[in-house]
C-alpha cells in the first residue's frame, strides 16, 4: 500500500471553545474535517490535564466524524475499555508510554477499535519496527506533547520520512500522522515527507472561517506533491 492522497485533516479539539464543545465538533464537520482529533492528558506523562472518556461519550452521538483519539497517558491499559465504550474509532498510545506496548496495541484491536501507535520527538522510527504489523496508524509527534499552539520540530520530517518507508515495506495500509505546529507551511513540509492524516489544532479552531482552514491545509498539501 501506498501514500493516500490528498490526505485526511483531524481538527484537535485540544484549541476549539471548551464551553460550546458540541458546537465546535458540529462546526468542524460541516467545514469538512475528516476527523476529530481528542487529545487525552493525563498530568503525568504530560504535563497538562485535558478531559477524559466522559467527553468523548457526550459528543459521540452528536457527530458523525472518525474519532481519533491520542492517549498521552501512563499507565493506559487500565483505561482502554472506557474509551472503547466512550465511542473512539481509533486510540493511539504513546510508545513510551510503558513496556507492554505490543500488548496494549492488541488489545486495542480485540476491543474493535483501530491501534495507532504515537512517538515523542526523542524517540527513533525504530522504536515501533516491532510494533508495524499491530497499527492502522503512526503519530508522529512534531512537537513535544502536552500543549497546542507549539512550533512545528522539523528535524522530524527525516523521522516521517524513514517511517513511510517502514510502513510501505509491511505491505499494509498504514497511515501516518503527524500532530503539532501543522499549518499551511508545515501540512507541505509534512505531506512532501509522506504523512497522509495532518492533526491541526491551533490552525484550525484558531481560526476565524474553520472551512477556509481546513481548505487551506489542504490546498497546501496537494501543492507539496
Ligand atoms: C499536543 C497534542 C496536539 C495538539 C496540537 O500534545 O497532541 O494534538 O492539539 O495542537 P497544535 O495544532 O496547535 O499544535
Ligand atoms: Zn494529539
Amino acid at each position: 500500500m501506498s501514500i493516500h492522497f490528498p490526505p485526511l485533516i483531524a481538527p484537535s479539539v485540544l484549541s476549539a471553545d471548551f464551553s460550546r464543545m458540541a458546537e465546535e465538533v458540529a462546526a468542524v464537520e460541516r467545514a469538512g474535517a475528516d476527523w476529530l482529533h481528542l487529545d487525552v492528558m493525563d498530568g503525568h506523562f504530560v504535563p497538562n490535564l485535558s478531559f477524559g472518556a466522559q467527553l468523548i461519550k457526550v459528543l459521540r452521538p452528536q457527530s458523525g466524524l472518525v474519532f481519533d483519539v491520542h492517549l498521552m497517558m501512563a499507565p493506559v491499559d487500565p483505561y482502554l475499555e472506557m474509551f472503547a465504550q466512550a465511542g473512539a474509532d481509533h486510540i493511539h498510545v504513546h510508545i513510551e508510554a510503558g513496556p507492554h506496548t505490543h500488548r496494549t496495541l492488541q488489545h486495542i484491536r480485540a476491543l474493535g477499535v483501530k491501534p495507532g501507535v504515537a512517538l515523542c520527538p526523542a524517540t527513533p522510527a525504530q522504536a515501533v519496527e516491532e510494533v508495524l504489523d499491530l497499527v492502522d496508524v503512526i503519530l508522529v509527534m512534531t512537537v513535544n506533547p502536552g500543549f497546542g499552539g507549539q512550533k512545528f520540530l522539523t528535524g522530524q520530517l527525516d523521522k516521517i520520512r524513514t517511517l513511510r518507508g517502514m510502513a510501505e515495506a509491511t505491505g499494509r495500509d498504514i497511515r501516518i500522522g503527524v500532530d503539532g505546529g501543522v499549518d499551511v507551511r508545515t501540512a507541505a513540509l509534512a505531506t512532501e515527507a509522506g504523512a497522509d492524516m495532518l492533526v491541526a489544532g491551533t490552525s484550525v479552531y484558531g481560526q476565524p472561517d474553520y472551512e477556509r482552514a481546513i481548505a487551506g491545509l489542504r490546498g497546501a498539501a496537494r501543492q507539496a506533491v
